[in-house]
């Protein structure tokens, strides 16, 4: 196909932001730091070291880099506890019956998350034998809103960016596919990712015709 596709994972293939927020509070609470579910929108598709940074500034806390590194390392445990847990209960709808479709039509799908623990959430779900490729947070060193783990996701693919379609449901990864010049596809709220190419609430809405339209018109 002359067309392949690149997945964000939270919140787009699973809901771990729940998981985050769990982790990210349970931190916040040892720093006596107030941090609401409203705090967490502005920590989605952000890597873990800027997610530390504006909980501290939401606090107003200044921590030593030891203390940093140290408050990163029992967030992630923290974290990993609710990530072992996970099973193919938690894939979101419509992910199964989405790349099902992309197999028949052989349309091509490789990972782009800011995650380091992606690999363990996909294998978690029984999805990490599926995609051709995962690109990570463990492969870049620009987090989004750079469009770099986008890019390196092209080339996996061997597509030019133009010819990527990019799923996502931060603001900061839609406008890093935008950067990317690919076609950005948000799932979500359409108020909060107006800046997408589409929008759908979520996977299941998205019309079965989608690729084949995109693949007829010249969309960008
Ligand atoms: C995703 C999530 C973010 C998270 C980031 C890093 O983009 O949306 O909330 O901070 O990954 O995740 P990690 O598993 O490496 O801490
Ligand atoms: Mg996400």
């Amino acid at each position: 196909s002359t067309i392949g596709v690149i997945f964000d994972l939270d919140g787009v293939i699973v809901d771990t932001a729940k998981y985050h927020f769990l982790a990210w509070k349970n931190l916040a609470n040892d720093l006596h730091i107030e941090f609401t579910e409203a705090h967490n929108e502005l920590l989605k598709g952000v890597s873990r070291v800027r997610s530390l940074e504006i909980l501290l500034n939401i606090g107003n806390v200044t921590l030593t880099d030891e203390s940093k590194q140290n408050a990163l390392i029992s967030k992630n445990e923290d974290y990993l506890e609710y990530i072992r847990k996970m099973n193919a209960d938690e894939i979101l709808p419509g992910v199964n019956g989405l790349l099902n479709e992309l197999d028949s039509q052989g349309i091509r799908y490789v990972l782009g998350s800011a995650s380091k623990n992606a690999p363990l959430i996909l294998k978690q779900v029984g999805l990490l034998e599926r995609f051709e490729g995962i690109v990570d947070g463990n492969s870049v060193s620009k987090a989004k809103p750079d469009p770099e783990v986008f890019l390196i996701g092209a080339k996996r693919l061997n597509l030019k960016p133009e010819n990527c379609i990019v799923f996502e449901d931060a603001i900061a990864g839609i406008e890093a596919a935008n950067k990317a010049n690919m076609i950005s596809v948000g799932i979500g709220d359409k108020d909060t990712l107006s800046e997408a190419d589409f929008n759908f609430n979520n996977l299941t809405e998205m019309p079965y015709d989608f690729f084949a339209r995109l693949t007829q018109q010249k969309i960008k």
